[in-house]
């Protein structure tokens, strides 16, 4: 693949931005600057750097951010900036979206995707992707709540009962919910369908996928895709 087609497909501008960049000299690969935006590279496993920027080809982006409160993860923002804003703009460039929403108040797990197969398989109800939600609540939970959220819970916009796959009691006002649908402000209404209340909301997993302790809030990284094959 040529190195210009390269760039472009990894979200560096239009084909003309990227042929620039690489006749300018500002493109290295393994250390050497080409400026022959036509020169043939093997795409898989390469690894360029870009204004001193390293980076790794991926033909599809999967990326976890580990969001934190006070981001809208809306392409259109309204009174938060979005999640996007915290990537670099080559994957912004490329396309990607977030698989499902937080609130803006949520924190934890996203990801992030530019291959539409993959965020419709993770966002499909038919999938019953699970979603780990660490919620601290207001009052203390009770043994009567935690059963309601396990038998399931009737939500105002829809008469079939949503529940949770997993609850645990994780302290006096915490608690651990798996859930396998992605309804809107699902945590929050549930909590409130059963007499208690969100006070803060932290997504732990997502599929297969761990949010990992070291990565902070605001950062990113990639995701492998052999990630999702693994057990949480
Ligand atoms: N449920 C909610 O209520 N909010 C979220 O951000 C995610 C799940």
């Amino acid at each position: 693949m040529r190195l210009a087609q390269i760039l472009f497909s990894q979200g560096f501008g239009t084909r003309r931005e990227c042929g620039a960049l690489i006749a300018s000299g500002r493109v290295r690969v393994a250390g050497r600057v080409i400026e022959d935006p036509a020169t043939e590279l093997e795409p898989d496993g390469l690894v360029f750097e870009v204004e001193g920027q390293s980076w790794p080809f991926h033909e599809r982006a999967v990326v976890m951010l580990h969001k934190p409160a006070g981001y809208e993860c809306s392409q259109r923002p309204r009174h938060h900036p979005s999640v996007m804003s915290l990537l670099p703009a080559p994957l912004r460039t490329r396309g990607v979206q977030p698989v499902g929403r937080l609130d803006a108040d949520t924190t934890g797990l996203l990801l992030l995707t530019d291959d539409g197969a993959l965020l419709h398989r993770l966002t499909s109800p038919r999938h019953r992707t699970p979603k780990v939600y660490e919620v601290s609540t207001r009052h203390p939970v009770t043994a009567q709540q935690l059963e309601r959220l396990r038998q399931g819970v009737v939500l105002d916009d829809d008469p079939a009962p949503v529940r949770a796959v997993e609850v645990q009691a994780r302290g006096p006002r915490a608690l651990r919910l798996v859930l396998t649908e992605g309804r809107y402000h699902q945590v929050k209404r549930m909590l409130a369908a059963v007499g208690n209340r969100v006070e803060a909301l932290h997504r732990s997993a997502f599929a297969s996928i761990s949010l990992p302790p070291e990565l902070s809030p605001g950062q990113w990284r990639w995701v492998d895709p052999g990630e999702f094959e693994r057990p949480r």
